[in-house]
Order: C-alpha cells, then structure tokens, then sequence
C-alpha cells in the first residue's frame, strides 16, 4: 500500500493526522455524510445549529444523549491505535473534528480537538464546563446557575475554539506528512488544513474508502478502510 512512499515515512520527523467520522466507522459509530451517514436521516439544521438548540432544547439533548450512550460503549479501532502506536517513531499530532474521545481513548497523546467533544458540557451563559460520562435523566439538563447546559461541540455556523485553530494551522504548517483519514474534507474551515500543509511541502497522504473534493491534489490516495490501512503503515516503520 505504502511502498511508493516508504522512504519518505521513514524520513519524516512531524506526522499530522486530519481525521473525521470515516476513522471512527469500524468502531460502530455512523459517519455524516457516508451511505448510512447521520445528514441522510436527520436534517443538521434542525439538531446541530444555536438556533434549533435554543427551538428545542429537550430534542437536540435527546439526540445528543443517544450519540454519547453509543459514543461511551464504542471502542477504538485497530486505525485509532495504529496512530497512537505511530508516537513511539514519530513525533504526531492529531487533528479530528471527531467529537468521541476514541483518539485519546486508544492513546494518543496530542489531540486537537477542532469540533469539540461530546464528553464535555458547558453552561449556556455562566462559565460552567464539565466533563461528564453521565447519561442526564431529565432534559434537557440545569446548570447550578439555573440556565441551561449544552454539549461542548462546534455546531454549524459557530466558531472553532480560538487557540485550538490557531495550533492546528501551526502543526499544518510545521509537518512533513499529512495523513488525511476517514473526512470527506466537506467541512471548513478543517478542510482548509491541508492546504497549509501543501504550501509547506508537506506529503499529503490520503486514506477513504471514497473519493473526497481533495483526491487529486494527494500524494497518495489510499481507496481503503483506516483501520486496513493505518496498521500497515506504522508496521512499514516497525521494519
Ligand atoms: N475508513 C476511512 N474512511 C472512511 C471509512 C473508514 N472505515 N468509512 C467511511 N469513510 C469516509 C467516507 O468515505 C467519507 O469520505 O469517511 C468520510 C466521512 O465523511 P463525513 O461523513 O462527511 O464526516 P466528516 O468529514 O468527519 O464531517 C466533517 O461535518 O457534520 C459535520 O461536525 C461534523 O465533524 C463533522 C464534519
């Protein structure tokens, strides 16, 4: 799979890693936008916007708490580990708009979370955050102060978390690889990561079963699952 660029993984000294739903597929956890995907059932501005948040609290919480109940049971997969096994070769960072934990989960050490994590909440107005791995009874849930709680995640239209950007585009411009596994790319600004990495003539590596709006500007375009291939690629290093 990795032939064409083995030297050059064995060379590189800085991997960041761009992952998306896709890494966390073989782990039971259904993408956005894939066959099965979560926009294909649900309509995102009626669950993952301010707006309807405020609309109606109580739904988007429900939908929320069936996504961290089977978050919570999930396991990483043999590709989140392969990227935390990567850590004993390589310095890497890894940049997911994943809100699940399974990159920490499997190990890895330097995660940026871009879209938030469904394990924190935070409060509506007070600066109250928590994490949490309780499932709420009564929804949706109060904060001490009295005002409503709300998942710590990036929901459309809101900024990423400001120092948390910044960094992901100081490790894209700093890698020498790029691995971009398991996106669609069809979300910004997260999509515009790759970019920087180019500009700095970084290798980028791509790993979806899919072709995505970025397949011709990689290096390499593995058509495959990341819990197939992020294995092999760290055994190309164990070698
Ligand atoms: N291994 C690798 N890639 C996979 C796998 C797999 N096992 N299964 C699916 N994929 C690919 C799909 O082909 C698709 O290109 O993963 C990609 C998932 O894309 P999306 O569903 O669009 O998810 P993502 O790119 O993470 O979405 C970005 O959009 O909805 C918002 O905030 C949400 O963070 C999310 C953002």
């Amino acid at each position: 799979m990795f032939e064409q660029i083995a030297d050059k993984l064995k060379n590189a000294k800085k991997i960041v890693f761009v992952t998306g739903a896709g890494i966390s597929q073989e782990s039971g956890i259904p993408t956005f936008r894939g066959k099965d995907g979560l926009w294909r059932k649900y309509d995102p501005m009626k669950l993952a916007t301010i707006d309807s948040f405020y609309e109606d609290p109580k739904l988007v919480w429900e939908w929320y708490e069936d996504r961290r109940k089977n978050i919570l049971s999930a396991q990483p997969n043999p590709g989140h580990k392969a990227i935390a096994d990567l850590e004993k070769y390589k310095e890497v960072v890894v940049l997911t708009q994943n809100i699940d934990g399974l990159h920490q989960r499997a190990g890895s050490t330097n995660v940026l979370e871009l879209h938030g994590s469904i394990i924190r909440i935070k409060c509506t107005v007070c600066d109250f955050h928590d994490e949490t791995t309780t499932i709420f009874e009564n929804l949706p849930p109060l904060c001490k102060c009295g005002n409503i709680l709300r998942p710590d995640v990036v929901w459309f239209g809101e900024a990423l978390p400001q120092d948390i950007w910044n960094n992901a585009i100081i490790h894209a411009n700093s890698c020498d690889i790029m691995i971009i596994a398991g996106t669609s790319l069809a979300v910004s600004p997260a999509n515009t990561l790759p970019i920087y990495a180019k500009q700095n003539n970084a290798i980028l590596l791509e790993i979806n079963p899919d072709e995505t709006i970025m397949s011709g500007d990689m290096e390499l375009s593995i058509k495959t699952t990341s819990a197939k291939a992020l294995p092999e690629l760290v055994s190309i290093l164990e070698s």
